[in-house]
């Protein structure tokens, strides 16, 4: 089949790769119908992320259902299933509390606890920007979608970053009245934006300081904050009468950076103590890694980033982190979809076709006025 590989830093090719199989009796092939680039590739794509050269990359999956080994017996061959990009037992001690993000079973990788597919520390698994996808514990890890193909560009969404957005806000705490600051207007922050006026947010700040990306925020009912024009944290005490919001939401990470381009990975979180209120909550959702040797500083290599924890304590504030347990959101998020009450598909700028994909990382990762949400169709 045909799959998307990382080639080295900033190289991505389509090549020719064996087919997936069934390889133990709860695996399922999944044929891809959309798959999409995420934010997260950009980390490998630019060489931030160790990954092994030729590694099929993909972790934003959707498709029908292909082949099920024998186990196999909720899910049959023909159904529509989003596949959350969490690789997750189903049985460990924290699956079963709904901690699929940090599966004790499925990621080899030693300290790493949580897999996924076609990414750097999170197991052996292969992509699935690709024609076809082999998905361990199939009946446990899959999410049944209405048969055709109606809302495909809303619906590819629920294998990562509706769940992952929603969970920001979960992990911030945000209440219906609440206000709302969330940095980053990549496609999590918008869709974390999207998620807290579902929640019932009563304002929505979004911070970031591409136009495009800012004019979308307005689009959906957010209040636009350009760092470019000036201090993030200035702007929304102005607008909240010195008062700050109630919750954060951070959909940056770890390549933070200023106005002139220049990377400060404690930038966002320092935004954030400063911008929300005592005692209130920071979902932090953008990737922090233990490792990069491309940081910006000696600690920051070694993952120690100095954020103003200080006041951080002083202000009684509470923060959640980590990757998404996507399982614990997706079938309400996708309800929501079906119901019309949620559209995450407004992000889609680009659709194109698996041989497209090393262009599309380019712009993407330039990011290429208009390249918010690329789609691939194998
Ligand atoms: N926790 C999870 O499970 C999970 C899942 C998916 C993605 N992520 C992470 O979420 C983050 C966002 O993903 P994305 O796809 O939207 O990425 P993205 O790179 O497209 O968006 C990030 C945005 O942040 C903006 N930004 C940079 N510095 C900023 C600053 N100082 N203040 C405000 N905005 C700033 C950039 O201009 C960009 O628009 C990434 O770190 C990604 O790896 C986490
Ligand atoms: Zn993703
Ligand atoms: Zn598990």
């Amino acid at each position: 089949m045909r799959a998307v590989v990382y080639a080295g830093p900033r190289s991505v090719e389509v090549r020719e790769v064996p087919d997936p199989r069934i390889e133990k009796p709860t695996d399922a092939i999944i044929k891809i119908t959309t798959t999409n680039i995420c934010g997260s590739d950009l980390h490998m794509y630019e060489g931030r992320a160790a990954v092994d050269e030729g590694k099929v990359l993909g972790h934003e999956n959707m498709g029908v259902v292909q082949e099920v080994g024998p186990a196999v017996d909720r899910i049959r061959v023909g159904d529509r299933v989003s596949v959350p990009f969490n690789i997750a037992c189903g049985t460990c001690r924290n699956c079963v509390t709904g901690w699929t993000s940090f599966c004790l079973r499925t990621n080899p990788t030693e300290g790493v606890d949580g897999a996924a597919y076609g990414y750097s520390q999170m197991g052996p698994y292969d992509g699935g920007q690709a024609e076809y996808l082999r998905v361990p514990y199939a009946d446990f890890n899959l999410l049944t979608l209405p048969e055709g193909n109606q809302f495909e560009n809303d619906f590819t969404m629920l294998s990562d970053i509706f769940p992952t957005a929603y969970h920001g806000t979960e992990l911030a705490g945000v209440e219906p009245g609440d206000e709302v600051a969330v940095f980053g207007a990549g496609p999590v922050g918008l869709l974390a934006a999207h998620s807290a006026l579902i929640r019932g947010a009563s304002r929505v700040f979004v911070v970031d300081k591409e136009a495009d990306r800012l004019d979308l925020a307005k689009r959906i009912g957010a209040t636009p904050v350009d760092f470019g024009a000036g201090d993030p944290v200035e702007q929304i005490l102005d607008a909240t009468g010195g008062l700050g919001v109630d919750r954060g939401v951070e959909a940056v990470g770890y390549q933070a950076h200023d106005a002139t381009g220049q990377e400060h990975p404690e930038l966002v979180l320092d935004n954030l103590v400063q911008v929300v209120r005592s005692t209130g909550g920071l979902g932090v959702i953008g990737v922090y890694v233990p490792q990069d040797p491309g940081a910006a500083n000696d600690p920051a290599k070694e993952g120690r980033i100095g954020f103003n924890y200080g006041k951080f304590w002083q202000k009684g504030l509470q923060m959640g982190t980590g990757q998404a347990p996507v399982k614990r959101y997706n079938e309400h998020l996708r309800d929501l979809i079906i119901q019309g009450r949620a559209n995450p598909s407004f992000l889609v700028s680009h659709e194109v076709s698996l041989d497209q994909a090393p262009d599309a990382y380019e712009k993407f990762d330039k990011r290429v006025d208009g390249y918010t949400k690329v789609l691939l169709h194998p």
